[in-house]
């Protein structure tokens, strides 16, 4: 098969060349033999639409969404399966008969790598959820399905996390509050940043009695080495701190099963990406 004849996949966003995607989806298809391209396309906010259009019309098999466009994808998308309508994103587009099939494979990917990569099982589990914007409620879902004894989400403005709380409480045992108003009388079993504050290299004002020495803190921000939430946790005494980079790794996996029909086995790349190999 010939480059031109390779079916098309891409992640779209703005920016977008950081984005690590293509080397995951290359190694993805190697992994399992199959065909295929996968690019990165900067799209800005009000050509959205009209790229997305036009990748599906000349071609295009499938598309990741990133920010900012995940929205605009879920209202773009022609049928939505139940976990992207519960996430009012989404982050995965596939070329269906029927028309554009929008996914969102964000929460199983959280889900997934805390329970097969980090072995960690929140069933029962006191959770703090720190923010709530698009990245907060694509993995509440995902989470309260799998049984938290608690779930607290806390935000800088405290109405956000009320209303989410409430859209969501139907799921599970979930509570909305302000940052400031953190009860820290039990400390947290596992504490999720689902702010942008690491993107800007700040950390949310969480008071440290909400971590001991076991809460496991994970940031679904990733960088090469540490983001400043997970070293703001490990100097309030965490023993266990993890990035979004497994989640990253899994959602795609996650993705690339629902284009090609084929399971790609996650482990081999995530090593990869933690030894430093993909970063441009
Ligand atoms: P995203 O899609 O990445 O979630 P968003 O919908 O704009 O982006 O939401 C950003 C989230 O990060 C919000 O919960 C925001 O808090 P507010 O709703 O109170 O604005 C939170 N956030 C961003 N920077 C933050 C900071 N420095 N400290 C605390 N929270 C922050």
């Amino acid at each position: 098969m010939n480059a031109r004849t390779l079916e098309r996949y891409a992640v779209m966003g703005f920016p977008v060349t950081q984005s690590l995607s293509p080397f995951i989806h290359a190694r993805f298809a190697a992994q399992t033999g199959q065909s295929l391209t996968y690019t990165r396309i900067a799209v800005p906010v009000t050509d959205f639409q009209r790229e997305v259009r036009a990748f599906f019309a000349g071609g295009g098999r499938g598309l990741n969404i990133t920010v900012p466009h995940k929205q605009s994808a879920y209202v773009l998308a022609d049928h939505l399966t139940e976990r992207a309508r519960l996430a009012g994103a989404v982050n995965t587009l596939k070329q269906e008969s029927q028309g554009l099939l929008g996914d969102n494979t964000d929460g199983v990917g959280l889900l997934t790598d805390l329970t097969a990569n980090l072995g960690y099982n929140i069933a029962g589990r006191r959770v703090l959820l720190l923010g709530a914007g698009g990245a907060a409620r694509g993995v509440l879902g995902p989470l309260l399905h799998a049984g938290p004894a608690r779930l607290t989400i806390a935000n800088r403005h405290a109405e956000r996390a009320l209303a989410m709380a409430e859209h969501f409480a139907p799921l599970g045992p979930v509570e909305g509050k302000a940052l400031a108003d953190i009860d820290t009388a039990v400390p947290f079993d596992l504490i999720i940043n689902a702010t942008s504050a690491s993107l800007q290299d700040e950390v949310p004002p969480v008071p440290r009695e909400a971590v001991v020495a076991d809460t496991l803190c994970y940031d679904l921000a990733y960088g090469r080495s540490e983001t400043a939430f997970t070293r703001w946790a490990r100097h309030a005494g965490a023993k266990h701190t993890a990035m979004g980079l497994g989640m990253l790794v899994e959602q795609a996996a996650e993705a690339f099963t629902l284009w090609r029909g084929v399971r790609p086995d996650t482990k081999p790349v995530l090593r990869a990406l933690t030894a430093g190999e993909g970063w441009d």
